[in-house]
């Protein structure tokens, strides 16, 4: 039987730390004033959020979302002993994309070099929930014989668009930029508990107001000229959120989906090695590991060091651990994530 396997893993986040402290400072281009810009606390953030700091790109210099996927992609390329003419697929989830077309999977397969013309490009669009959308596409792909050599990234630079104010301050603490990646291939093997267990995609589109960036509307224009203090047009150009909404949501359908990987597994607890939802709020996880009787010590959180990183959390969470030491070659993950859409799900794979 073919199953699909994850062949490697890598990550990269910007070398810029940015404290909550720091946060307070910047400018609408993220670079420090003397003066505070944001009325917000080191205390509020870490309380409500978790988050102690986080990446950005620096200030001042030309970084694109396809730059950072490119170094998470050699990272994993590297990992798998592969490389990147080996590629015939690319996956790329991502809610900042370079431009508004063409997407962004096509832009890191040219900076990859892969110059031949059978690799197939995807971007998806299911923000915090990207990774485990893309991996059902993936092993979908791999299981089917569509491809062999499937690159899937989910990456970010949100710092370019969020709000400095005050008035953006409950969403701009909580996102940082990084890129997470992972290669997938076949595998011929009768072990059922092999590469990638379950996938299950979910969404339900009365949220999609609960959390969104518009950036323009197609039924009323596009944004060419704009002045981002007229209030109506800087709720275009920067993320809105229905906090409560989001958080609560996200909860209730983090703790079913990983109820139902477990159920549509046969698995136990003690069967997973690691807990690994995607990285929105601490709160949400500790919440999520509470009401889902999640063993703790298998929950692994990265969200304290880079904030939300979207599409790129998951992998980039795995990698942070395997570079610890802590996540090995070949554990058995469990990871669920919910997002913009709404979008949720759950996967069940080896890393
Ligand atoms: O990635 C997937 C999607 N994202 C999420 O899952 C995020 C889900 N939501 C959340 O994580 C939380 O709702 C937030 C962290 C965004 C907000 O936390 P909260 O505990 O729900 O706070 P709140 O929105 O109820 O606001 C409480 C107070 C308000 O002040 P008043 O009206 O009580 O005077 C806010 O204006 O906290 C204020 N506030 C802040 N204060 C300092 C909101 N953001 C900030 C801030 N710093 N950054």
């Amino acid at each position: 039987m073919i199953r699909a396997k994850i062949l490697g893993l890598g990550s990269y986040v910007p070398d810029r730390v940015v404290t909550n402290d720091e946060l307070r400072f910047l400018n609408p281009k993220h670079e420090r004033q003397t003066e505070p810009q944001m009325d917000t606390s080191d205390e509020w953030i870490r309380k409500r959020t978790g988050i102690q700091e986080r990446r950005y790109v620096p200030a001042g210099e030309t970084w694109r979302t396809s730059d950072l996927g490119k170094l998470a992609a050699e990272r994993a390329l590297e990992d798998a002993g592969l490389e990147a003419k080996d590629i015939d697929c690319i996956i790329f989830g991502t809610l900042s994309p370079d431009i508004h077309f063409p997407g962004s999977a096509v832009f890191m397969q040219e900076k990859l070099g892969i110059n031949s013309h059978y690799c197939a490009c995807y971007d998806i669009r299911q923000q915090c929930s990207g990774f485990v959308y893309g991996l059902e596409m993936a092993d979908a792909f791999i299981k089917a014989g569509k491809y062999k050599r499937v690159l899937l990234v989910g990456a970010e630079i949100h710092s370019h668009s969020l709000d400095y104010t005050t008035r953006g301050r409950d969403v701009t603490v909580l996102f940082g930029d990084g890129a997470g990646a992972v290669v997938m291939g076949p595998v011929e093997t009768t072990d059922p508990r092999e590469g990638v267990l379950y996938t299950r995609g979910h969404a339900d589109g009365s949220g999609a107001w609960g959390l969104y960036l518009k950036i323009f509307d197609i039924g009323v224009h596009g944004m060419v000229d704009y002045d981002p203090k007229d209030r109506e047009v800087n709720s275009t150009l920067y993320p809105q959120m229905k906090g409560k909404a989001v958080f609560m949501n996200a909860v209730k359908q983090m703790v079913a989906a990983s109820k139902e990987a477990l159920a549509a597994t046969g698995l136990s607890w003690d069967d997973i090695d690691w807990f690994v939802p995607h990285q929105a709020n601490l709160r949400i996880n500790e919440t999520v590991v509470q009401y889902g009787k999640i063993p703790p010590e298998k929950a692994l959180n990265t969200i304290m060091f880079y904030g939300n990183t979207t599409a790129a959390t998951v992998p980039l969470t795995i990698d942070h651990y395997r570079q610890e030491g802590k996540v090995k070659k070949g554990d058995l993950v469990l990871s669920t994530v919910f997002g913009a859409g709404f979008t949720w799900g759950s996967a069940v794979f080896r890393v």
